[in-house]
């Protein structure tokens, strides 16, 4: 391969201009090795922010970021998948969707990550399960995923590294938000894990990354086509985040709300979009004729007790114990001002009341403390009366007076009733994209 000039690459993006394959290998390989500087990075980083990238240029970017680490290679026999989801509040999913994977004998390796803005993060919630660890070796996640059938962890340094030094740089060029760059980094970290499958939860509204239909749209076209590309069988659905999923906003109240979904008392809507998603999974591995079909036998593992088993299990096998007290702060309750209709919720603001409560992080190196939350007790276009409770708080009360108006705030009630929110939105996948 030429030596490659990074300045040369840089004006050649920052034009318009389509960037070759050897161009994008080199500049990845250069980065990660460290011959290539981050100030040359950042340049690039910004120019493919401004101009973006085509579909080609998306997956040779993604493949590259790929071939900087490890893939996992499985042994033949099992279908090998997982779901990602771009970030909501109270998204507790994961927790419910890997063991009933399992239960179908399909394998779950799943790379997960920790809050972003005001979106929770799985791995966080799962370090409230006393003695659970996050941090396995390539090693340990195959052979948990091969033994008990899931895994739920971070990403290792073998997996993918340019993503993770590029994220770093992005984070602090303000280049975060750029649908090739969020594309690669995503699907290069899933195709590492050596998926069969993949499917992706792409949320839209006032709690999600995406705020409107057309750029969760848009960011799920860039996915799922290059999941095509790279030959990973991909299906996204876009999904409200226009009100929290479930009711618990935060770490351990989230477990606990987790598991009492897997022993079938979950609510309608986490019930709802764990069997859809999953249901996606088990078509892609052909495992089922068609939707309806699929979540029925994913609900058949709930109801047997099979699926609740199986979290237990994985939480063992990760060093951590499901059944040992998991700490929750005192409770308090916001009431409604007036009675109406709850007519919208701003979930932003509810996620950055968590983190005000210590739920959550402002800079990477803050703790977070696993016992507060926020339980939603209306959804949108729930009636309410004068004095009704709204959310219930879990705080220690020295924090409460932090918190209280923006989540008092966070809710509009209005005299007219107002429609219920509909949560799978749209579904999109590789057949249905040129
Ligand atoms: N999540 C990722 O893994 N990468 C991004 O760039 C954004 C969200």
């Amino acid at each position: 391969m030429q030596p490659i000039n990074p300045v040369h690459v840089i004006a050649k993006k920052r034009d318009g201009l389509v960037l070759t394959l050897d161009e994008i290998a080199a500049f990845v390989s250069g980065f990660t090795s460290g011959t290539i500087p981050d100030y040359q990075m950042s340049s690039l980083a910004m120019a493919i922010y401004l101009r973006g990238m085509n579909a080609e240029e998306t997956a040779a970017l993604t493949e590259q970021m790929l071939a900087s680490g490890t893939q996992l290679a499985w042994h033949p026999g099992y279908s090998i998948v997982d779901k990602h989801s771009t970030g909501g509040v109270g998204d507790k999913v994961s927790l419910v969707l890997a063991p009933l994977l399992a239960c179908c004998e399909l394998r779950v390796p799943m790379i997960s990550g920790r809050g972003l803005g005001p979106t929770g993060g799985t791995l966080d919630k799962l370090e409230s399960i006393p003695g659970f660890r996050t941090a396995l070796t390539l090693a340990e996640i195959q052979s948990i995923t091969e033994r008990v059938g899931c895994v739920i962890t971070g990403a290792s340094a073998e997996i993918a590294p340019a993503d993770r030094k590029l994220y770093a740089l992005r984070d602090v060029t303000a280049t975060v938000a750029s649908i090739p760059l969020i594309t690669a980094s995503i699907m290069s970290k899933k195709l590492a894990e050596g998926l069969d499958a993949l499917v992706l939860d792409v949320k839209i509204g006032s709690g999600a990354f995406m705020k409107t239909r057309e750029q969760a749209t848009e960011l799920a076209e860039s996915l799922v086509r290059t999941g095509k590309r790279t030959g990973l069988h991909t299906t996204a659905l876009l999904t409200d985040m226009d009100q929290p999923l479930g009711r618990m906003i935060g770490n351990a109240i989230e477990v606990d709300e987790a598991v009492d979904a897997l022993s079938g008392n979950g609510p309608e809507d986490l019930v709802e979009l764990t069997l859809r998603l999953g249901a996606e999974l088990l078509l892609a591995a052909g495992k089922a004729s068609d939707i309806k079909n699929a979540a029925s036998n994913l609900r058949q593992h709930v109801n047997s007790g099979a699926a609740s088993e199986k979290l237990r299990e994985m939480v063992a096998a990760q060093g951590g114990d499901l059944d040992a007290p998991r700490a929750r702060a005192p409770a308090h309750i916001i009431a409604a001002p007036r009675a109406g209709f709850v007519h919208t919720i701003d979930v932003k603001a509810l996620g950055y009341a968590v983190i005000d409560l210590g739920g959550g992080r402002r800079k990477m190196s803050d703790t977070i403390d696993h016992s507060v939350g926020l339980e939603m007790l209306v959804r949108v276009g729930d009636a309410v009366t004068s004095g009704q409770p709204l959310v219930r708080v879990f705080a220690p009360l020295e924090k409460l007076p932090e918190v209280k108006t923006s989540i008092a705030n966070s809710m509009t009630i209005r005299e007219r009733q107002t429609q219920r929110r509909p949560l799978i939105l749209d579904r999109i996948r590789g057949d249905d994209l040129p």
